[in-house]
């Protein structure tokens, strides 16, 4: 395995901060304390050691540390706004994001991060409308389709989710869509360290990235059941071999603004005390399975 991990001696001042923060010992300093890429097969290629560098002295990968942003300072008040005056979008315009703004999103996706560095996740986006407008006609026709077989099953269980919605979707409301004009579909490899956790990460960032780029956003439960009661939407959407389908996140210019933030119930939030922690913990045992049962 190749990283390509080079030290520029003229820059490299010998602080060791690489070596220190790589997370699996693979990078060490030689003889000369200079950083070395000792163990390459423990690397995660996470690019810490570039990162870190006070210098720019290490490349990794043929990266230029030239190339890379500065790091700023942000605002943790406006983190916050942003985080708490998102809404879920089901009114949007109909017209196309623009590619600049599609472009911005995609490139953002490259930095959300995966468990073990995987980063393998994969994206399926629709970007044009008409695209859009045909997969609900598609979505819609093939729903109506069940409806008319009693009782409506998949898998041999009855199927309520779409139930309560029989009446709009045989009358071609988009009820799955929400008449968005865009949408992404987040998939991970099977074998994966974390897939779902990936998948979830990357639209979480996109949802608040959307946001700030003055988008509206809607993560779509509806859609992604769509792709698991039918396989072959994710042949359409070009999910590759091996890999899940995680979540579904519509998207698009928003006909509506909110003017004013939520004031949502707290959750519960509790402390561990010290003295909790000095009781035998591993004896709790009546907890242990429940715990992982859903
Ligand atoms: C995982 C997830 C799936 C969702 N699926 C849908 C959906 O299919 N259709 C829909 O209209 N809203 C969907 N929502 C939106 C929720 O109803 C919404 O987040 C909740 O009512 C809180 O409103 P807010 O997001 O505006 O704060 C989903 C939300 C989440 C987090």
């Amino acid at each position: 395995m190749n990283h390509k991990f080079q030290v520029d001696i003229e820059k490299c001042i010998k602080c060791g901060l690489c070596t220190v923060d790589c997370p699996t010992g693979a990078i060490v300093k030689d003889e000369n304390n200079v950083p070395i890429m000792k163990n390459p097969l423990n690397c995660m290629k996470c690019q810490h050691c570039f990162a870190i560098c006070p210098q720019g002295a290490i490349s990794i990968m043929g990266k230029n540390p030239d190339e890379s942003n500065e790091i700023r300072n942000v605002n943790p008040d406006d983190v916050l706004n942003l985080i708490q005056s998102r809404r879920s979008v089901r009114h949007f315009k109909h017209d196309n994001v623009s590619k600049e703004i599609i472009e911005k999103l995609k490139n953002m996706l490259n930095y959300s991060p995966t468990g073990k560095n995987s980063h393998a996740l994969h994206f399926s986006f629709v970007e044009n409308v008409d695209v859009m407008d045909d997969l609900r006609k598609k979505v819609n026709a093939k729903l109506a389709t069940l409806f008319n077989k009693k009782p409506f099953e998949f898998l041999g269980k009855k199927i309520n989710k779409f139930d309560k919605h029989k009446d709009a979707i045989l009358n071609g409301e988009d009820v799955i869509f929400r008449n968005a004009p865009h949408m992404v579909v987040v998939s991970a490899p099977v074998n994966s360290p974390c897939p779902q956790q990936d998948g979830v990460i990357a639209l979480s960032y996109f949802e608040l990235y959307a946001n700030s780029l003055g988008l509206g956003t809607l993560w779509c439960g509806y859609a992604q059941a769509i792709l698991k009661m039918f396989p072959s939407f994710c042949e359409y959407l070009r999910i590759p071999e091996g890999y899940m389908p995680v979540y579904v996140m519509l998207f698009g210019n928003s006909a509506i603004n909110y003017k004013r933030t939520i004031q949502p119930n707290p959750y519960q939030f509790i402390t561990i005390e010290k003295q909790e922690l000095e009781k035998d913990i591993w004896k709790n045992i009546k907890r242990t399975f429940w715990n992982f049962i859903r």
